[in-house]
């Protein structure tokens, strides 16, 4: 996991919660890499078109993306194409197999492992372009607490942490949290709990981490952050056989337990973080 950092990271930019227009963009992001957090971003998105949604996947891991290798596709025009003036954001902004739109970053971008004010100010105005045209942007973040992953994080009005049972996610999942309780003033983050292997561990997990959230992270207003669970994604050797064969899960093998999973999760999301007042 990267060691604690920036000072300088600001509280989230972009605060779309209850703005009536534009996407509402939500982080998927983790402490510990290799969790799931492509595997949710992609499916949650295929899950969330099915009910009618307009939904774009960002390719938010700038320097290790590897969102296309997941989805099958070679992009002509990436985000680095973007960021260097040489093509159109629409260009960029590609269809991808589940029907949802995806923005791919192209990987061993090494220059954006680093986070300067040219790279903020691009990614910013990239989302500010796309918001108005989606219901929900999913940021799909690199792992752990790097300048690079919490200004990703920042632009978010809201956090899915997808981490799984082992105990080294649990404690890089805690360090993530607490980082983003105390710089970003956030009062919640959402938190998937991947490859379980027995129904209710997501939940009795979530509850742990909240208990010792509330002993030693005292926040700013006084009141612990707050960790909704929404929902548990159980291990199962169809995901890795999809992505083995780059398909979708959702598509490749939808009765399997972690794509009944992920269409569960995709009512919860709808129901709690995409709700707008009529
Ligand atoms: N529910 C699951 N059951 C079984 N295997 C899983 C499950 N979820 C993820 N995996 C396995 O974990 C691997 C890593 O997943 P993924 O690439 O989505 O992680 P990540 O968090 O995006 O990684 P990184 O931090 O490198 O971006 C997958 O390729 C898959 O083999
Ligand atoms: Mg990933």
């Amino acid at each position: 996991m990267s060691p604690a950092s920036p000072s300088s990271i600001p509280s989230p930019t972009v605060a779309p919660a209850g703005a009536p227009k534009g996407a509402r963009i939500i982080a998927i992001t983790s402490g510990k890499g290799g969790v799931g957090k492509t595997f949710v971003s992609a499916n949650l998105a295929a899950a969330l078109t099915r009910r009618g949604l307009r939904v774009l996947v960002l390719d938010a891991d700038l320097g290790l993306a590897n969102l296309d290798v997941v989805l099958n596709l070679y992009p002509k025009t990436t985000l680095h194409d973007v960021f260097t003036g040489k093509s159109a954001l629409d260009e960029a902004v590609i269809e991808a197999p589940g029907g949802f739109s995806v923005l791919l970053a192209g990987s061993g971008m090494v220059e954006y492992s680093r986070l300067t004010p040219e790279v903020r100010t691009q990614f910013l105005n990239v989302i500010q372009t796309l918001a108005p045209r989606f219901d929900v942007i999913l940021l799909d973040t690199g792992a752990g607490i790097s300048d690079v992953v919490l200004f990703s994080v920042s632009l978010a009005s809201e956090v899915i942490i997808v981490a799984t049972p082992e105990p080294t996610s649990l404690t890089d999942a805690y360090a993530a949290i607490k980082v983003l309780a105390m710089q970003q003033k956030r009062r919640h983050v959402r938190m998937v709990i991947n490859q379980t292997l027995r129904p209710g561990d997501g939940r009795a997990i979530t509850g742990q981490l909240q208990q010792v959230l509330e002993r030693f992270v005292a926040t700013d207003s006084g009141r612990p952050l707050r960790l909704i669970h929404m929902g548990d994604i159980p291990a199962d050797p169809s995901v890795r056989e999809a992505v083995m064969r780059r398909q979708l899960l959702l598509l490749q093998v939808p009765g399997c337990p972690a794509a009944l999973a992920i269409g569960q999760l995709a009512g919860k999301v709808e129901e709690t973080m995409l709700a707008r007042p009529a």
